[in-house]
């Protein structure tokens, strides 16, 4: 567990990088004060979010009782960590095979500027149950809060450019809505499907 939690820390401290000078501008929290909530389970995770899905839709979080969820904070233009994470994802509910049904990933973007039209083609090429949410900057502010969820703008090499550094975690929630866990990024499919499939038989 503590190898676990090291390999993490890492990880995302490498991913916060530079975002930390603007970090004052956001509505949050501080990065390290966000990883340390997590890491060492300080407060509550998670909670009620009402946002709207990829189909324009809106969803809640009180429809996905009854299955696992797993929940994702990222952005369809993230480069690298974002798309491994989610292949990972639907590799293991591949694996699930039926037992998937009781799983709900559920991804929300945290760039609901750019994420519009584009999050219903990106999320159906890693698996065709993902729920993609976006809503406001502020609504979903409130919800990566709740999940201790840092995310901040960092302006790229062009004007009017930017990536976004992120908490790249996948949380697990249980089929009350309860907290159960987060896996780090660049957890392996086969990891991910042991721990679902432990969760799914509990
Ligand atoms: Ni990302």
């Amino acid at each position: 567990m503590m190898r676990w939690a090291a390999c993490a820390l890492l990880v995302m401290a490498s991913m916060f990088g530079c975002g930390l000078v603007a970090a004052a501008e956001q509505e949050q929290p501080s990065a390290a004060q966000m990883m340390d909530d997590l890491m060492y389970g300080h407060g509550p995770i998670g909670g009620p979010f009402a946002l709207t899905d990829q189909n324009g839709k809106p969803r809640s979080d009180i429809e996905f009782r009854g299955k696992l969820m797993i929940v994702y904070f990222g952005y369809t233009f993230c480069p690298d960590v974002c798309p491994a994470d989610l292949m990972s994802i639907g590799q293991a509910l591949e694996a699930l095979g039926p037992a998937a049904e009781g799983v709900q990933p559920v991804f929300i973007t945290i760039d609901p500027e750019r994420d519009t039209k584009v999050l219903a083609e990106y999320l159906a090429a890693f698996h065709p149950s993902f729920v993609g949410l976006t809503g406001s900057p502020e609504d979903i502010r409130k919800v990566a809060n709740s999940y201790k969820a840092f995310y901040v703008k960092a302006p790229g090499e062009r004007s009017g450019e930017y990536s976004i550094d992120h908490t790249g975690v996948i949380y697990l929630m249980g089929r009350g809505g309860e907290y159960l866990g987060f896996m780090p990024p660049q957890t392996s499919p086969d990891r991910l499907t042991e721990v679902l499939r432990k969760n799914l038989a509990r």
